[in-house]
């Protein structure tokens, strides 16, 4: 009986294999991405291929040669993931150089309405919770400088004008695509009128990340996110930049990869649970490489994929609940607890029942698996993009070795237990010739957003002088 039941078990844990093995990337395929992403990077470059390309490389007017910076209390602002934070930063000057401290804080969540609403109702929200902030440090009297962290796609005309050129991650404010983002802030608080602000700079969150490593580490040159959506920025050489004008120095290059994909770079690759995951979202046929990699979306391929055991009568006796056939049940978070499991199975038991389950330890072992393949395949995707960018970093210098500090923040990277490694290993199997480290980056988008500021306002006086 026990010889038939562990046969049973074993069989089904191969045929569940042979359905996961869809997710597996060979070398060779992620090198093809890798190479499909370089020649993307370079059409986005240039002021021919532009208009066309996937990726575009948003120029984000920070240099690199800032010309020194002023020191006091900055304002930042973080608006990009399923939180809005306002943060009081304090940048001072040292002898190593500039040195930041995070002095008050405060999150708010954002109302689903205010995501997908007007954007005059989200900013609206922005400044009140600004206002809120205020209010409660007793600052209502002071104009401070502030840089707003916004993580989005924005084609900038300098460090604190752009217009957002579309929504991601599930945001859909109507009437802010095309639109001056810090235009839209200004007027909001302007509506509000009982504080005023000095809007000095606007950051993608990459480039904050990798401003705020940058203090502590001179050789970060790139900064990357894989939280909710995914995403990285990197110094290129001016002359690359052909949406700018000049050839002296080097700017950073808001890559925004994640909209690689869209014209089917990808489809080879993809599966029937990211063409759901795709085709339900808000924003279908875009973003599809972050729609692999981001928190925002692989707990929802996962969630495909244990329906899909599920009809197959591999999982669960072929019964799923009703939480778990509901979308978007299975957030990422459930991801990182089931692969952080210590072997026993307690939490992954745990989960499942919270989901009205009553899962049996094999159950319990082939959800860990549909974990790590999913998780697994996203970590592999992000590392062929980024070994793209740094072998591109690699080729101009025209350096032996390229040594050079890539600086991450994000829930995903942050949080799952084995991304981190597994993202580091298949990096530096792409790169060869170049020593990478990787910094994490705390506070980054706040203390990046501050330090920025800073600059832009040292810059600002002595033009005004
Ligand atoms: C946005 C990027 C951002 C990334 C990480 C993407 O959806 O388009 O601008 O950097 O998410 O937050």
């Amino acid at each position: 009986m026990l010889d038939h039941r562990a046969r049973m078990d074993s069989s089904k844990k191969e045929k569940v294999e042979q359905i996961l093995s869809e997710f597996q990337l060979r070398e060779g395929d992620l090198k093809k991405v890798m190479r499909r992403m370089q020649k993307e990077m370079d059409r986005g470059l240039k002021l021919e291929t532009h208009q066309e390309a996937s990726v575009k490389m948003l120029p984000t007017y920070v240099r690199s040669t800032p010309e020194g910076s002023e020191v006091g209390d900055f304002l930042s602002l973080d608006l990009g993931g399923t939180n809005f934070r306002v943060m009081l930063v304090k940048v001072g000057e040292g002898e190593e150089g500039q040195w930041t401290v995070k002095t008050k804080h405060q999150m708010y969540s954002i109302p689903e309405d205010a995501m997908t609403g007007t954007a005059e109702m989200l900013f609206d929200y922005i400044s009140e919770c600004i206002s809120d902030f205020l209010d409660k440090h007793q600052m209502k009297h002071k104009k401070l400088p502030l840089g707003f962290t916004f993580s989005f796609p924005v084609r900038h005309e300098d460090i604190d004008k752009g217009i957002l050129l579309n929504w991601t991650k599930g945001f859909k404010a109507s009437g802010a695509e095309g639109n001056n983002v810090v235009g839209l802030l200004r007027d909001a608080i302007k509506r509000r009128g009982d504080f005023e602000m000095d809007v000095v700079a606007m950051v993608n969150d990459t480039v904050a990340t990798m401003i705020s490593c940058y203090y502590e580490d001179h050789r970060c040159e790139v900064g990357m996110i894989v939280g909710t959506g995914c995403n990285a920025c990197y110094m290129e050489e001016m002359q690359n930049v052909e949406l700018v004008e000049g050839n002296e120095g080097r700017m950073c290059v808001n890559t925004e990869w994640g909209a690689f994909g869209a014209s089917g770079e990808l489809d080879e690759f993809l599966l029937e649970y990211d063409r759901v995951v795709d085709e339900m979202s808000l924003n279908p046929g875009q973003q599809l490489y972050e729609k692999i990699i981001g928190g925002k979306y692989m707990g929802e391929i996962a969630r495909l994929v244990l329906l899909k055991l599920v009809n197959e009568n591999l999982l669960f006796n072929g019964e799923a609940s009703e939480k778990l056939k509901t979308k978007g049940s299975f957030e990422t978070r459930f991801i990182s607890q089931v692969e952080s499991d210590p072997g026993d199975r307690k939490q992954i038991y745990n989960i499942l029942t919270s989901f009205g389950l009553l899962p049996s330890a094999i159950d319990c072992d082939i959800v860990r698996m549909v974990c790590e393949r999913v998780s697994t395949r996203a970590a592999q995707m992000c590392s062929a993009g980024l070994a793209g960018v740094i072998n591109r970093m690699r080729d101009s210098r025209s350096e032996e070795i390229l040594k050079i500090t890539v600086g991450v923040d994000g829930s995903v990277y942050k949080l799952h237990p084995s991304f981190k490694d597994r993202f580091h290993a298949t990096v530096r199997q792409l790169t060869p010739g170049c020593d990478i480290t990787f910094l994490q980056s705390e506070e980054g988008s706040g203390r990046g957003a501050a330090l920025i500021s800073a600059v832009a306002c040292k810059m600002a006086c002595m033009i005004s002088q």
